[in-house]
């Protein structure tokens, strides 16, 4: 039947209100609907994807094949808004609101600290909302289950589990209701294995947080009171709506829609199906769009016609039949494991190995939201070669039924399935309509194993499937199936290697075969797409070993018979077949209480929860791309360069000119001041005749919409003349491509200290670079004002100040015509004090004389913006027997790309942190900026600081290696004392560090678990424990001492309230809840009373961008002194009224025209260090701190668990410790990704492959310690910040390298059960890859690398 050549409606509802649209556009995504359409911009947009949550809402509808009604979490980004027919939307607005009663998921995750910036907040919040719809009394692993599929940058996960974790029913938790008599929040170490602190509870002089000294601190764990919180009541929610209900019910009709380009219909039988896909044999069949959608917006591809199979029955049934489980192709992947899981608790175990296989790789198959549309049938029908169904479904030997209009046929999943890349033996005029997956028989076993970059949601590296059949009785193989994904364009059997093992018997000789055999089956060549060569031929080969050994076991254990036809197992090999398992998470968090005393009202040190919160959680927080649209506004896409290093030949912007709405092309010729821009002026707004990076701005698209200006930026036609990048930093070298200033910092006599040393070593350390990754991408909004050349720039931005400048310098205006306004940011990370999109933006405005808005998708984000520099470190040390290090030369080199930016700020921080925490007598070290055609690598969280202090840990784990020595000890000798001078000459006051170092000792029992590491190594081959503390000492302060002044501006109101602006800018570290605080205490007035609305120019200028974690110092300082001036004004009313309210006293002020509004002003003073001379103070003060970490390895497959971290941090005397402990473990996480996880790939010619959430892995909830426990250095005032305060935001990244030598502790135990014992390499980050390589076995030589040089590698290390 033909489609309906009339348009129909498309009917859902959202929040309970009906939507009827008569004009869909079926490439429109629910996510662009919502925010568009419905104005509805609570639902975030995060990376347009599936692969954050920020867009996360809630499905509800009328199965009509199981007769109820469902709830699921979808991605709104991938959601085609067609797809919604007779669907009901509640978005993060749904729920509850500020205005009158936030939800319990809303209020619960706001006072506990979980929303920082806030731009994953409503994600996460509707991932717990649906859970509790689903099931109102949710267990721990459920909660931890359900935000699979989100990230967050900011919060380093534990808040959110832990105000979530009051909903669950196993989390034996009172919210210290029986605060006095044992609440498990209060000291969780002393309910932890081995923990040996009591957590401060047995407050008296026993307690190791409680030191020398006889003064009683108070300490606590509570930062949030969940008595306070409402009670969740599951018959208040909403009902689905019952017009829904019964349409739902109602017989269906074909439904077409029609958008500009693409037409979707729904067929309601299989007969239009087939008749449908004859008539469109190219015509997309789209189920969860998972892929699709992805297709159309990474891959640009156009699908006219979309079939949507979501009504035919068939497509949807499951039936049991005598050989197995059917599935229709549409089941979506959650409803798979539903029936499945059902089905293997109803069977016989030996008759379910193949589905129990499915749901092991379902478990770790995307998240949530992403299996809950996505069908089986896409999963197939995608056929891409890293599937992880396609292996186990093949192994199996799966029955997949065909359909067309010339009837069915079905066919077993072979290796005749993939005919090629994506591409299967299945007709374009077919469809498929059913799976079946078979049951297991007697004597048959299966495997399914995936090893990805992160565990949960992430595509795999290698995946399989494997079975064995026995001859009846015997250990002997009657038929053998191993499929691998990731080997090949396809999933592929190892059909060799599977012929020769038939008929053998399974004991060693049969293992050490098949490795040879595979070995040679799954070549890859070293050129290979996807990379990491040798650990993907390794895995092929562990993963056997591992199934090897699981049948062995189910083989001993099945029947008496075989019992002693097969070899015992090494019971240190038993650890090896385990899978993985999630342990009971568990944490504290402890800061001294405010002095007894301290009034109620004065919240300085207490834990006010981030001011922004609940409008975070509620989705009412405003961001830059939530303000509401002008009429005549367009929308920007950048046209960026495709090449690292070429001359601009033409660009041709004449087809673009056809696409819809296009409006305009704007390029450097537009500019009307100057082009030039940039720090060290070496960039440009628009590049003219040449580009030096892939991604370089070279002009830029103004149409109606986003999806016209995306579409015409396509269309744009631009010719190169390509010239040889440098890519790396070793091309750098050899061509001495460097920045032209060259820092040194000299100390003592190197030669000397050499000679006298005992030992010498040399060494290098490669960290890779990192993705900010901040959740909102960078975005502007200009708005010309008509006159005078005056714009308005709304900005996500944490440098109002640079990005005005920059503007003025690109319109040709003077500063005071351009006002930059920030409300808040998505996260920064350093990564906001680029202005590379603003410039661009307002160009754009001032040429069309109309507001421009841009917000970067995630892919142009990451291509465009630099993020972390990659360091090479190489080093010479020379030390005594004992570990004391006596002299050390080492040189820094960073990657800068293709501008200065801030590099040499990043170089100098890095090489004023060389030492980390060591007294290191004599130095001699230099650093270069690597000049590269990478896009331009900037600020990022310490700022250069991490890289120079990991190098530090790496020839300081080495000489305890070299030594003999327990590292702890060799680091603990070379500690800093107080009074020492640092390399640059600082003297240390106040130094805390070893402090910490022996609380973080003791509360984490480091010598008795170090004994039980020991002593699991000895008992297990294959999975290896490692464990290390790590102290960190960070300089606080701009290097560059101008910097560090500050501004503030405090009005107060004839009500007296009082309204604040200062210099710095939110991002989610909570700066503005620490300003209101300060002022609060200053003036004496309660925080409610207190507002902050922006950081504008306009109110505050000159401001210094927020960063170098100094904003609450100085900001802090300018915010007091403008109180001060205030309360000095206001002193004689005062004094005339001593009895009266703040309110009387302002309005008396007002009355005898007193003013009431105040600047304020600070520097830090005496700063200023020179490199030449080795003097001169560049910091104000150190932070300090110390981590234990401890990890587990699986040998075999790289994989690892991080078991538990403690933390003992000084923050001075906290101005709120809930921050403050929120910085310290987003911070902890944060770093944790860059040492262990964060990899960004080029490929030789710089072309960046890692653009988005996809292939890029941040930490996700699974990957945060299972044992957390963070504790604040309590008695520890730090005079030279605001109320003794101390900075937190970079200090605690640099901690998570505990964990990166912890697992380079365990693979010393894993070589050396291999016979290794030297000291080895091993770069930053130890991604699976890294760890499996190191642990070098029988496998790994197996696979060994092909010579460098003889091929052209994938991706290099730049
Ligand atoms: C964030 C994210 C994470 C992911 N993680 C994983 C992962 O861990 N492991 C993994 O293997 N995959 C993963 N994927 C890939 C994807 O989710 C799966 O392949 C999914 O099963 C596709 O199903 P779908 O219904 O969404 O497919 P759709 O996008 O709707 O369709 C995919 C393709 O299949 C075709 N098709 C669908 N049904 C039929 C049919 N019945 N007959 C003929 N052709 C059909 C369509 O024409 C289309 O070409 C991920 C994707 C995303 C976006
Ligand atoms: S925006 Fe949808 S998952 Fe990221
Ligand atoms: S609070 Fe989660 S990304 Fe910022």
């Amino acid at each position: 039947m033909a489609p309906n050549e009339t348009r129909d409606e498309l009917i859902f509802f959202v929040n309970g209100k009906k939507v009827v649209e008569k004009n869909v556009d079926p490439e429109t995504t629910l996510l662009t609907y919502l925010r568009r359409k419905l104005g509805l911009c609570g639902t975030k947009l995060g990376c347009g994807e599936g692969g954050c949550g920020a867009c996360t809402v809630m499905i509800s509808k009328y199965d009509p094949f199981r007769k109820k009604i469902l709830h699921h979490t979808a991605n709104a980004c991938l959601f085609p808004v067609c797809a919604l027919h007779h669907v009901a939307v509640t978005t993060v607005e749904g729920i509850g609101n500020t205005k009158s009663r936030l939800h319990p998921a809303q209020e619960r995750i706001a006072k506990s600290h979980g929303s920082q910036c806030g731009f994953c907040t409503p994600g996460i919040v509707m991932s717990m909302y649906t859970l509790l719809r689903n099931k109102p009394e949710p267990k721990m692993e459920d909660i931890e289950d359900a935000f699979q599929g989100n990230l967050c940058r900011c919060t380093g996960y534990r808040p959110i589990l832990e105000g979530y974790r009051t909903f669950a029913t196993d989390s034996n938790c009172c919210g210290r209701v029986a605060n006095d008599t044992g609440c498990c929040r209060d000291g969780g170490r002393e309910n932890s294995m081995n923990g040996g602190c009591c957590g401060g509870k047995a407050n008296g002089p026993g307690c190791c947080m409680n030191g020398i000294g006889d003064s009683v601190t108070m300490l606590s764990s509570s930062l949030f009171n969940s008595s306070e919180f409402q009670p969740l009541d599951p018959t208040q929610e909403p009902i689905f709506p019952p017009e829904l209900m019964m349409q739902s019910q109602a017989q269906q009709k074909q439904l077409c829609f029609k958008g500009e380009r693409v037409m979707w219909i729904q067929p309601t039988t299989l007969k239009e199906l087939v008749a449908l896909k004859s008539q469109h044999p190219n015509a997309k069949l789209v189920v969860g769009n998972t892929e699709v959608g992805i297709e159309m917006r990474l891959k640009n591809m156009l699908y006219p016609v979309i079939i949507a199979p979501a009504w035919i029955p068939e497509m949807n049934a499951v039936q049991q039949t005598e050989t197995g489980v059917a599935f229709g192709a549409a089941c979506t992947l959650s409803s798979v494991e539903e029936v499945l899981k059902k089905v293997v608790a109803e069977l016989p175990p030996y008759k379910t190995e193949m589905f129990q296989a499915v749901l092991e790789q379902l478990r770790w198959f995307a998240g949530p939201q992403i299996r809950n549309v996505a069908a089986l049938g896409g999963n197939i029908m995608t056929a891409s070669p890293i599937s992880d169904l396609n292996p186990v479904l093949m192994a199996s030997g799966s029955k997949l039924t065909l359909a067309s209009n010339e009837g069915k046929r079905t066919i077993t999943m072979d290796e005749k399935f993939f005919t090629g890349y994506r591409k299967t033996i299945v007709k374009p005029e077919e469809i498929l309509l059913s799976v079946e997956i078979p049951y297991s028989k007697k004597g048959e076993y299966f495997s399914a194993f995936k090893q990805a970059s992160r565990r949960e949601d992430d595509i795999a590296i290698v995946t399989c499937g494997m079975r064995v059949l026995f001859q009846d009785g015997t250990s002997r193989v009657k038929e053998i199936k191993l499929s691998y994904g990731g080997m090949a364009p396809t999933t592929i059997l190892a059909l060799k290697t599977c012929k020769d093992l038939t008929g053998r018997d399974w004991n060693e000789k049969l293992l050490q075969d098949a490795c040879r055999s595979l070995a040679g089956e799954m070549e890859l060549s070293p050129s290979a797409p996807g990379g990491m060569v040798e650990f993907r031929r390794t895995l092929t080969l562990s993963f056997f070993f591992k199934f090897y050994l699981t049948v062995l076991q189910k083989l001993s254990k099945s029947h008496s018979s075989t019992k002693n036809l097969c070899e015992p197992m090494p019971s240190n090999y038993l650890s090896a077949t385990e899978l993985f398992h999630k342990d009971p998470i568990a944490n504290a968090q402890l800061f001294q209480e405010v002095p007894k005393g301290q009034a109620v009202e004065d919240m300085v040190g207490r834990p006010l929860v981030h001011v922004s919160a609940a409008k975070q959680a509620c989705g009412e927080a405003v961001y830059c791309d939530d303000i509401p649209h002008y009429e005549n506004e367009l929308y920007l896409t950048l046209v960026t360069s495709t090449k690292a290093h070429a001359k601009i030949l033409s660009v041709d912007a004449s087809e673009a000119q056809s696409v819809p709405g296009f409006v305009c092309f704007v390029s450097a010729k537009d500019v009307p001041g100057s082009n030039i821009t940039g720090i060290a002026n070496d960039e440009t707004v628009f590049a003219e005749d040449m580009v030096t990076c892939v991604g370089h701005i070279i002009g830029a698209v103004l149409a109606d919409t986003q999806e016209h200006s995306r579409r015409a930026a396509r269309a744009v036609k631009i010719r190169y003349e390509e010239l040889k990048p440098i890519v790396t930093i070793q091309e750098a070298i050899e061509k001495q491509s460097f920045f032209k200033s060259i820092k040194r910092i000299k100390k003592g006599d190197v030669k000397k200290g050499f000679e006298e040393s005992d030992h010498i070593l040399e060494g290098e350390m490669y960290l890779g670079g990192q993705e900010h990754f901040y959740l909102e991408t960078h975005s502007t909004l200009a708005v010309p004002k008509g006159e005078d050349g005056e714009m308005e720039l709304f900005v996500s931005t944490q440098n109002p100040a640079k990005t005005q400048e920059f503007t003025a310098n690109a319109l040709g205006v003077p500063s005071n015509r351009i006002v930059v306004r920030v409300k808040r940011m998505g996260g920064g990370f350093g990564g906001k004090d680029s202005t590379i999109l603003t410039t661009a933006v307002a160009v754009s405005a001032f040429k069309t004389g109309r507001p421009v808005r841009c917000m970067l998708d995630r892919d142009e984000d990451m291509l465009i913006s630099g993020g972390r520099h990659p360091f090479l470190g190489r080093y010479k040390v020379g030390f005594m027997k004992n570990g004391k290090v006596k002299s050390l030369e080492v040189s820094y080199y960073c990657n800068g790309g293709n501008s200065v930016d801030l590099s040499y700020g990043v170089l100098d921080r890095a090489l004023l942190h060389l030492d980390n925490s060591y007294n290191i007598p004599n130095v001699s070290s230099t650093g270069f900026v690597c000049k590269t055609n990478l896009p331009s690598n900037t600020a990022f969280r310490g700022f250069g600081g991490p890289q120079g202090m990991m190098i530090a840990e790496c020839w300081m784990s080495d000489i305890a290696r070299k030594c003999g020595l327990p590292p702890e000890e060799v680091r603990k000798l070379n500690l800093y004392h107080e009074g020492d001078l640092t390399h640059f000459n600082q003297k240390l006051e106040g130094f805390t560090l070893r402090r910490c170092w022996d609380e973080c000792l003791s509360s984490s029992s480091y010598h008795a678990r170090k004994k039980v590491i020991e002593e699991f190594n000895k008992q297990n081959r294959w999975k290896k424990r490692g464990m290390c503390i790590i102290p960190t000492k960070f300089g606080i302060s701009f290097t560059v001492p101008f910097l560090n002044q500050a501004g503030a501006l405090v009005h107060v109101y004839t009500d007296g309230s009082v309204l604040i602006t200062h210099g710095g800018t939110e991002m989610g570290q909570g700066l503005h809840t620490k300003m209101i605080q300060v002022a609060s205490r200053s003036l004496g007035v309660p925080t409610s009373k207190i507002y902050i609305s922006e950081t504008s120019t306009n109110t505050v200028p000159n401001t210094s961008p927020t960063a170098a974690s100094v904003s609450a110092d100085i900001n802090g300082m300018a915010v007091h002194n403008a109180c001060q001036t205030i309360l000095k004004r206001l002193e004689p009313i005062k004094q005339s009224n001593p009895k009266g309210s703040w309110e009387d006293w302002i309005k008396a002020a007002y009355e005898d025209c007193v003013s009431l509004s105040a600047t304020g002003f600070y520097r830090i003073p005496d700063l200023g260090y020179s490199f030449e001379k080795n003097e001169g103070k560049p910091f104000c003060y150190f932070s300090y701190g110390v981590a234990c970490s401890e990890v587990e390895i699986d040998c075999l497959t790289g994989d690892h668990k991080n078991i538990r971290t403690d933390i003992v941090m000084d923050v001075g005397t906290s101005l709120n410790p809930a921050i403050d402990i929120g910085q310290i473990e987003g911070a902890f996480v944060q770093g944790l990704g860059l040492f262990t996880m964060e990899e960004l790939r080029y490929s030789p010619e710089g072309n960046l492959y890692t653009r988005g959430p996809g292939m890029y892995k941040i930490p996700a909830f699974g990957d945060i310690p299972t044992e957390f426990y963070v504790s604040l250095l309590r008695d520890c005032p730090n005079s030279k910040a605001v109320y003794s305060s101390k900075a937190v935001g970079e200090p605690p990244l640099f901690l998570s390298a505990s964990v990166f030598y912890a697992i380079k502790d365990a693979i010393y135990a894993a070589r050396q059960d291999s016979g290794v014992t030297e000291p080895f390499r091993l770069d930053s980050p130890a991604t699976p890859e890294r760890i499996r390589n190191a642990c070098v076995d029988i496998f790994t030589k197996m696979c060994p690398s092909a010579e460098p040089g003889t091929f052209k590698p994938w991706c290099v290390r730049v």
